[in-house]
């Protein structure tokens, strides 16, 4: 039987317990958070918080299929989704359908996510009509970061309230079963979240959104570089780290590391390491 968390599970939680998501890109975190979580996300954000690239741009197909497969050797119950980088589908619906069937095909994960959505609407629809779940994403779309000059929030105006409601309907007719909705004015994220019978997972949208999600690093004080103001940081692990580090590098210095505990002797021990 399979106990996992699949995508259509998540389509029928709307309106009741929050989706608990969060981002992960590696084995042992996706170890660690698979127990406490509805969904991971593989998102596009390893470009940054991992691999140091300026925007999320710098993610490929590779770099997404190679967090996917490691994400899913330690995930066991939670739905896992495959962030589709950018240049992989805006092209086409064929070019889309051909980059999704590759990540599931090469990771086994049970959905893509990507951004855009009256203008991707026909991409979601072929991946969906293919039995492929999509999770889309909409209002602050990080991939467009250049286009519109910077993480800029959306929702303020009334034109842009209509663009969002428009997405947000379109991402729903073309299947997807689920929406993230990105650094939206708060009230227009729940009006969003009234308006359409798919969960919204919000991240600096609104507490009124079906789910939320954030990004690990950021959730858990490991990223090193600016934060978006939306994030509230659960632990202080760059202070864990920098602690540790700071400790190793002295015992080496001072010859306390290693101990009699740490080397090994003809007669301690085994030969095992
Ligand atoms: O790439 C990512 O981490 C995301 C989430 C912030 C939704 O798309
Ligand atoms: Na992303």
């Amino acid at each position: 039987t399979d106990i996992r968390v699949g995508a259509d599970l998540i389509r029928r939680r709307k309106g009741g317990t929050p989706i608990v998501c969060l981002t992960a890109y590696t084995y042992p975190i996706a170890r660690l958070l698979d127990p406490h979580v509805d969904l991971l996300l593989v998102g596009d954000s390893v470009a940054m918080v991992v691999h140091g690239h300026e925007t999320t741009l710098g993610a490929s197909l590779e770099m997404m299929i190679a967090h996917g497969q490691a994400v899913m050797r330690g995930s066991a119950r939670a739905c896992v989704v495959v962030d589709m980088p950018a240049g992989s589908y805006e092209g086409s619906a064929v070019q889309a359908l051909a980059s999704a069937r590759r990540i599931v095909g090469e990771t086994g994960c049970q959905a893509v996510k990507l951004e855009g959505g009256v203008d991707m609407a026909r991409q979601i629809a072929a991946i969906v009509a293919a039995d492929i779940p999509v999770m889309g994403h909409i209002g602050l779309q990080p991939q467009s970061v250049k286009k519109d000059g910077g993480y800029k929030i959306k929702g303020r105006t009334d034109e842009t309230v209509a663009a969002l409601i428009a997405d947000a309907l379109a991402v729903e007719k073309a299947g997807a079963f689920s929406v993230v909705i990105e650094g939206t004015i708060e009230t227009v994220a729940a009006d969003i979240t009234r308006r359409i019978a798919i969960p919204t997972i919000g991240i600096g949208a609104s507490d009124d959104c079906d789910g939320q999600i954030l990004v690990v690093d950021d959730m858990v004080g490991l990223t090193v570089d600016r934060v978006p103001k939306f994030v509230k940081q659960y632990a202080d692990l760059r202070s864990v780290i920098t602690h540790a580090a700071e400790r190793y590098a002295s015992e080496v210095r001072d010859r306390v590391f290693p101990g009699p505990a740490h080397v090994f002797s003809k007669t301690n021990g085994g030969d095992d390491a």
